[in-house]
């Protein structure tokens, strides 16, 4: 659940592959504001309900309850695998009386109310749900991932293993027998007093006008949502500006366009003003005519020149501020110094697990020493050259250098929360689990 919110029932096949029956819906903008808690859960828990009644009806009576995961993509303090405690709302939701209270508990009880034998066993945060789906989905024979992030249209976030001899914080119930354990990072709310940040007056004035003021900094730099409003606001600017020369054919300062409008620039510009390579950037300027409202005859070359400019400069440097993000987790994780033989199995020839603990592993040494990081979101995934220009900062980072990028490997991550997700319900369904 983010701002939209996914039903999903999950069959993993055990042998990196699995089937799903997915359904999703958008959590109505009445509810991201709702009065009380129980009213968005109420109806998070009927949709839960009319998925079974569609999909599984057999289960609506069966007697031994589902397990449900819960995937939660917003900042929550977890104590135990099946509890989450609200900390704050992220991407538009406010509903002060989930704030401090456990969404699972809130969930459940909903799910009771609706009487359908659910029960959320486990509680997720969507980037731990990625890092989990790329895992399993991975053949046998390649480095387990150790890193997911979110780089998406309404957050970014990441997630990691950590050695717990490193953890000095509570870190509540759980089985400590491997001595690692996953961190959601939580970091969009990286640099939340800006001492480290850049911070322009676009920046400024997308934070203003944000519903969480002055939280989530470095998320306003990254998610698809902020870079849009970024591009908008600068243009709106230097075309206002009367010592620019910013499409000096049109009327200067109509307070018509679509440009004025708030919070309504479709990313797709920002995809074409990164891979229109054109001489007269026709492609571009059809989509500066669309998305801001000039009339596509009064546009010149060199208007279409600076919007690039700008756009590619909003682009990258969100792109460099993920990468420095998944690089600091690199160094933090200590897997740049750590080339671990336990993680790779032997296999044989066909890279099927041979389970034989003596025999030579097949793995060369390129695959033993690799980082695997997951990555989901829209961004990511539609932003020409994002992965590029992340490698360009890994490559800049003291202690990671062009052999550390090199060992980076980058996968994208379809409906990987809602996998992820499964996985992890399935492990905490399990006796002792
Ligand atoms: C939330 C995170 C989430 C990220 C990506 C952020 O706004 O705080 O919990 O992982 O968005 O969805």
């Amino acid at each position: 659940m983010g701002t939209n919110f996914r039903v999903c029932s999950v069959t993993l096949n055990g042998d990196s592959t699995y089937t799903s029956e997915t359904s999703d819906l958008v959590i109505p903008q009445n509810l991201t504001r709702a009065k009380s808690a129980s009213d968005l859960f109420a109806f998070i828990a009927t949709e839960i309900k009319g998925f079974l009644e569609v999909f599984h009806p057999d289960r609506l009576h069966a007697s031994r309850p589902l397990s449900l995961g819960f995937c939660f993509s917003f900042p929550f303090y977890q104590a135990s695998i099946n509890s989450g405690v609200l900390i704050r709302w992220v991407k538009g939701f406010d509903i002060e009386d989930a704030i401090g209270k456990d969404v699972c508990q809130l969930l459940q009880t909903e799910l009771d109310n609706v009487k359908i034998p659910v029960k959320v066993c486990a509680i997720v945060n969507d980037t731990l749900g990625s890092l989990m789906a790329r895992s399993y989905t991975l053949p046998v024979s390649q480095t387990r991932t150790s890193i997911g992030a979110i780089i998406g249209h309404n957050g970014t976030n990441g997630a990691y293993l950590e050695k717990l001899s490193k953890v000095s914080k509570d870190i509540g119930q759980c089985d400590r027998s491997t001595g690692e354990m996953f961190f959601n990072i939580e970091w969009g709310s990286f640099d939340d007093k800006l001492s480290i940040l850049s911070h322009t007056e676009y920046d400024q004035s997308i934070n203003e006008s944000s519903s969480n003021k002055d939280s989530s900094m470095f998320e306003k730099r990254i998610s698809g949502i902020f870079l849009g409003e970024l591009l908008r606001l600068v243009v709106e600017k230097l075309y206002d500006d009367p010592s620019v020369d910013l499409f000096p054919n049109y009327k200067r300062n109509d307070k018509s366009l679509t440009l004025r409008n708030r919070w309504t620039v479709d990313n797709s510009i920002m995809a074409v003003a990164e891979t229109d390579r054109s001489m007269d950037l026709n492609k571009l300027k059809d989509k500066i005519a669309l998305t801001f409202g000039f009339p596509a005859w009064a546009i010149k070359l060199e208007d279409v020149q600076a919007v690039r400019d700008v756009s590619k400069a909003i682009g990258r440097r969100a792109a460099r501020l993920a990468g420095v993000a998944v690089g600091a987790v690199i160094l933090q994780s200590g897997k740049l110094q750590q080339v671990d033989r336990l993680t790779m199995p032997a296999v044989d020839a066909k890279g099927v697990p041979t389970n034989d603990d003596n025999k030579e592993s097949a793995i060369d040494e390129e695959e033993v020493s690799t980082i695997d990081v997951a990555i989901e979101g829209d961004v990511f995934k539609d932003y020409p050259r994002f992965e590029q220009y992340m490698r360009e900062a890994l490559r800049v980072i003291n202690g990671i250098g062009i052999d550390g990028e090199q060992r980076v490997r980058i996968g994208l991550v379809g409906d990987g929360s809602a996998i992820g997700t499964a996985i992890v319900a399935l492990l905490a369904s399990q006796p002792g689990g």
